[in-house]
């Protein structure tokens, strides 16, 4: 893959041309508004140069899960109207991202303007890669801008299919991750540990196989720990688990013993009955977790080891939380390992880079991310590089550069 050949729009004469932007607005959203802006807030500023060189911009975009039809729930409305308090100008909204709704919107464009297309995934083509689909997309366009470095692990009609369609480039933020991610990553100084947590368990323990095979230590929290205690045979009572791959977990076990890389994981936990803010908790030893509660963070024993399994190594990846964060008091564990590894990059002993949306956030409450090395907005698409894929995405931008 020679990512020097993509093309970027620097160059590019936008001015009048409909340029429709693939982003991830895929935010946190809690009752209808936006608990975590890092993502709108990194492809602000590349929106903003298309706007002032006089493109007509549409952004285009999924936003969760929804099943292909769709769901109130998973509307881009209410982070369309964060965007643009964060562009500082209007947004025009279309309530479908194709046919006469999305034909309208983009019509009434004005150089300059800025419109956001209702979820892609509100239809199947999305997700299925579908030419007509994607066909249906690009007569919104006269160029296409990818600048979602963190949805470029998936083959979509809006981030694979389209591009064989319209003149394609790679945006300013798609560019920055890349190169970002390569000079830290290309010859990390050892030893490594990446830290694997967060509640995507079946997309993401594929990857962990390859992953053991790069890094020393694996530091595994979450709801991905928690799968990886089953595979040992540990009770874990009513946690969040996924049990079908307990198999995968025990593949990977093996696999990083072969290789010297030492998994790592809690020794103890904090649990609750209730997953609720506020809900009475407490610290138990991973073995005694009772049948009728659930694991909801890694507890200071656990934090204890991590941070001084980190403060031996040279290099961190981390995806995904420890525990569940955006509930009060099961933040903890992830918010104490966020600052050991600021402080220890701050102090020159650590290379730090993060990724995921979830992961970000939890940076962000911690009041960290400013003291990481580098964090990417992306959290599948991240791992995945780290494990040294091909992403779908980029390899996309590059046929269509050739
Ligand atoms: C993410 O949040 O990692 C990206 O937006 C991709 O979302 P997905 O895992 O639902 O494809
Ligand atoms: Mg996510």
């Amino acid at each position: 893959m020679d990512l020097d050949s993509l093309k970027t729009t620097a160059c590019l004469d936008v001015k009048n041309k409909r340029v429709l932007v693939r982003a991830d607005l895929n935010v946190p959203v809690k009752d209808g508004k936006v608990t975590d802006a890092t993502r709108l807030e990194r492809v602000v500023p590349g929106l903003l140069d298309l706007a002032k060189r006089g493109a007509k911009v549409i952004v285009i975009s999924h936003f969760g899960r929804p099943k292909g039809a769709p769901e109130a729930e998973f509307s881009l409305k209410p982070v369309a109207d964060r965007l643009g308090q964060l562009l500082g100008r209007p947004v025009a909204f279309a309530d479908d991202c194709v046919g006469e709704a999305a034909r309208k919107t983009v019509a009434a464009l004005q150089p300059g303007g800025i419109a956001v297309l209702e979820n892609l995934r509100f239809h199947k083509g999305e997700e299925k890669n579908d030419p007509e689909f994607a066909a249906a997309l690009a007569k919104l366009g006269d160029i296409f801008v990818s600048d979602a470095f963190s949805t470029a692990h998936r083959a979509h009609a809006s981030t694979d299919a389209i591009t064989r369609l319209l003149p394609s480039y790679a945006g300013p933020l798609m560019m920055e991750e890349i190169s970002a991610l390569r000079s830290v990553l290309d010859k990390p100084k050892r030893p490594v540990a990446a830290v694997v947590g967060g509640a995507k368990v079946s997309t993401k323990i594929p990857f962990l196989t390859n992953l053991a095979a790069k890094v020393d230590k694996l530091i595994i929290g979450g709801g991905m720990a928690n799968t990886f205690l089953l595979a040992q045979g540990v009770s874990i009572g009513r946690s969040l688990a996924e049990p079908g791959f307990v198999g995968t977990a025990r593949e990977i076990m093996h696999a990083a013993k072969a290789r010297s890389c030492e998994i790592v994981l809690p020794a103890d936990v904090v649990v609750a009955a209730e997953f609720e803010a506020g809900a009475r908790s407490r610290v138990c030893p991973v073995l005694e977790t009772p049948p009728d509660q659930m694991i909801l963070d890694v507890g200071p024993k656990a934090i204890a080891h991590y941070t001084d399994v980190l403060s031996r190594c040279s290099t961190l990846l981390w995806n995904g939380p420890l525990g569940a964060f955006e509930i009060d008091p099961f933040g903890d564990g992830t918010f104490r390992l966020a600052r050991a590894a600021a402080a220890a990059t701050q102090a020159g002993k650590l290379t730090s880079v993060a990724g995921g949306g979830d992961t970000v956030a939890a940076l962000n409450a911690a009041g960290v991310t400013q003291q990481f090395s580098y964090v990417s907005t992306a959290g599948g698409a991240f791992l995945e590089w780290l494990e040294g894929r091909e992403l779908p995405g980029i390899t996309a931008l590059l046929r269509a550069a050739s």
